[in-house]
């Protein structure tokens, strides 16, 4: 997500701003080193999660880029997102990569959770990948909807921007830019996506196992990110790919105990049979 920043914007929750977003994704984020290190740190866990055979939902998928991964396992994915453009991107996504018939794109925003009810029932699991919960500031009545789709023992997947970034606020700290070094304290803080300002919230792994927990086990949180510099700092690993192999692989071995800092946090729940 943009890392740019106004101390006093008007603010308006808008999806389909990452319309603007969509054509560089991919280059700029998807397809840097960082972008796969992070990638594959998250593709490890929906491997221990998701088989052959399971229908997931995914919540903002933007390009589609897990969606066709999981979709190369044999694993059908109904991939939604707020923006129009990022759908769209997602069906030519899995048109060249021959998985068309196992991913189904949908323009779905997470403001309208009481439309998860024309979906399918009884997924196999869910999950949401780098950032876009991030345009919630509650998430109460995703989890509710949420508990509603995916059947008793399936895995819900969620990947935050969390909102402890030691990276961020020691660049923009070493840079003078005292505001955006701290902007994740404020809630919400804003983002230009584009031409808009958009809010985002940073909740921390505690405030989702909460609001989680009425429907869901929380059974893991990690770091990602925290070795690793958040994402507008990707031509920074691109300059360096050994040292920051090396963190990454320091960050593997030292996220579970690193208690959800990072720019972002990998949260593995279980849809409880309570
Ligand atoms: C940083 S991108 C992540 C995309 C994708 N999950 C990935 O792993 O590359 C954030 C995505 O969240 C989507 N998004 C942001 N706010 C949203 C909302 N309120 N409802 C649905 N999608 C949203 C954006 O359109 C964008 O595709």
């Amino acid at each position: 997500m943009a890392g740019n920043t106004d101390p006093s914007p008007p603010l308006r929750i808008n999806p389909a701003a990452f319309d603007a977003f969509t054509a560089d994704y991919d280059v700029a984020f998807t397809h840097s080193n960082l972008g796969q290190m992070l990638r594959q740190r998250v593709w490890r866990v929906l491997a221990a999660c998701f088989q052959a055979g399971q229908t997931v939902l995914e919540l903002a998928c933007g390009t589609g880029e897990d969606a066709v991964w999981l979709a190369q396992r044999g694993i059908a994915v109904v991939a939604t997102d707020g923006s129009a453009e990022m759908v769209q991107a997602t069906a030519v996504k899995a048109q060249q990569a021959d998985v068309a018939s196992l991913i189904t794109p949908l323009q779905l925003s997470l403001q309208d959770v009481g439309q998860f009810g024309k979906l399918r029932h009884s997924y196999d699991g869910a999950f949401s990948n780098f950032g876009g919960l991030n345009t919630l500031d509650d998430w109460r009545p995703l989890a509710a909807a949420l508990a509603q789709q995916i059947r008793p023992g399936g895995y819900l997947i969620l990947v935050p921007m969390g909102p402890v970034c030691p990276w961020e606020i020691g660049w923009h700290f070493v840079h003078g830019e005292w505001g955006t070094a701290v902007r994740r304290l404020r809630q919400p803080a804003a983002a230009r996506i584009g031409a808009d300002l958009i809010p985002v919230w940073y909740p921390s792994a505690r405030r989702l196992r909460r609001d989680f927990a009425p429907w869901f086990d929380c059974l893991r949180v990690e770091s990602l990110g925290l070795w690793l510099p958040p994402s507008y700092l990707a031509h920074w690993v691109d300059r360096r790919p050994r040292l920051f192999a090396t963190l990454n692989r320091l960050e593997s071995k030292t996220a579970r105990w690193s208690g959800g800092w990072g720019d972002h946090v990998v949260m593995v729940f279980k849809h409880a049979t309570r």
